[in-house]
């Protein structure tokens, strides 16, 4: 089983040595064979290839089973033109492999409640919220530009989605939500935009389709108000690409850090793209001060959804439990008293624990 991996910019590159740990002691565990190709993307692709998203790099994540990424981006690249930004390479990539959707579990480890900013009994004890990304349309990818006109300058991005881009997405939404509590809520802005008017047509027909499955409808303005004011009433979040970006940073708040929340990007098929939701920490970078958890929570998504191995996942899950609940904590989730370590002992800890 070939897995491309790429490591990125910035902590991007401590992290995923520490994915590739996890996912080789679980392999051995379970006696299994994966093989790796690293390959470049974003600003370390730039520097060294002259583009953020190199052509053998599609070619080789297209040949994998799986591709496992770090994160990109920096200081260094912040001023190119959007073309040769680290983030072309990241959207490239999504775009090339066509993973229409970006699943990101905002689950609260008990252990955490302490790091939330949320009070306790906000959180009634965890708290455990899909949030369903659309993750290669929308404003990220419509038509846009810059002109000059009289006096100033003008630019504009647009919004659109087609019918069919929102049927499959809701559909694999349903279909998530039937294996956990059945609830499902559409967060959009069908009061203003014509766009998400037409996803909650799609949505409404499609639901009709999944009795079992109590769907409702909800503003993003008011989502956004909601995760923070009661987040146990979210189960399955299904939203548009940019509505996605914000609300899943948002959501990664509850749970204490924005390094704890992994993500799987995915189409139908059992191919994936593996990534955790933070970005590449230029200010920490090379300093062993990354938590490496939402990296390590994508192997176990990986193992998961593309190769089917739901107890080496459980096995990474429980192993992070334990971690936590010895009182080990990255920088970013340190409370009084806790045992603060690095990058590489949270993942030498992690592996302890499998
Ligand atoms: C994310 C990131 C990216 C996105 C950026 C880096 C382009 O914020 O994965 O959420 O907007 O998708
Ligand atoms: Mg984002």
């Amino acid at each position: 089983m070939k897995i491309a991996v790429i490591p990125g910019d910035g902590i991007g590159n401590e992290i995923i040595v520490q994915g590739k740990k996890v996912l080789e002691t679980v392999a051995h565990k379970y006696n299994f064979d994966f093989e790796y190709e690293d390959v470049l993307l974003g600003g370390s692709a730039l520097d060294r290839k002259g583009t953020p998203l190199p052509k053998e790099t599609v070619e080789i994540c297209k040949s994998s089973e799986a591709v496992l990424l770090g994160a990109v981006g920096g200081p260094k690249w912040d001023k190119l033109p959007s073309n040769l930004r680290p983030e072309a390479g990241l959207l490239g990539i999504r775009k090339a492999l066509g993973v229409f959707a970006n699943l990101r579990p905002a689950i609260l480890f008990p252990e955490l409640i302490s790091s939330s900013n949320l009070k306790a009994e906000v959180l009634g004890g965890g708290l455990n919220i899909m949030i369903v990304r659309e993750l290669i349309g929308g404003a990220y990818f419509g038509e846009k530009n810059t002109i000059d006109i009289k006096g100033g300058q003008k630019a504009w991005d647009t919004i659109s989605y087609s019918s069919f881009e929102i049927d499959r997405i809701a559909r694999k939404s349903f279909e998530i939500a039937r294996k956990r509590n059945k609830r499902l809520t559409l967060v959009d802005k069908a009061n203003v935009l014509e766009s998400s008017k037409l996803w909650r047509k799609v949505v409404e027909k499609i639901a009709a389709e999944y009795e079992d499955v109590e769907v409702n409808y909800m503003y993003v303005d008011n989502a956004a108000m909601q995760l923070i004011r009661d987040p146990k009433q979210f189960d399955v979040i299904l939203t548009e690409n940019m509505f996605g970006d914000i609300l899943s940073d948002e959501a990664s708040m509850l749970t204490g850090s924005l390094g704890m929340l992994p993500s799987a990007s995915v189409r139908g098929d059992s191919f994936g793209l593996y990534e955790p939701v933070h970005g590449s920490a230029p200010d920490i970078a090379g300093q062993d001060k990354a938590n490496p958890i939402g990296t390590i929570m994508s192997v176990a998504m990986m193992l998961k959804y593309s190769f089917n191995m739901e107890i080496p996942a459980e096995n990474i899950k429980d192993a992070i439990s334990k971690v936590l609940k010895g009182g080990y904590r990255t920088l970013d989730i340190a409370v009084e008293g806790a045992k603060t370590v690095g990058t590489e002992e949270m993942g030498n800890l992690i592996i302890k624990n499998i």
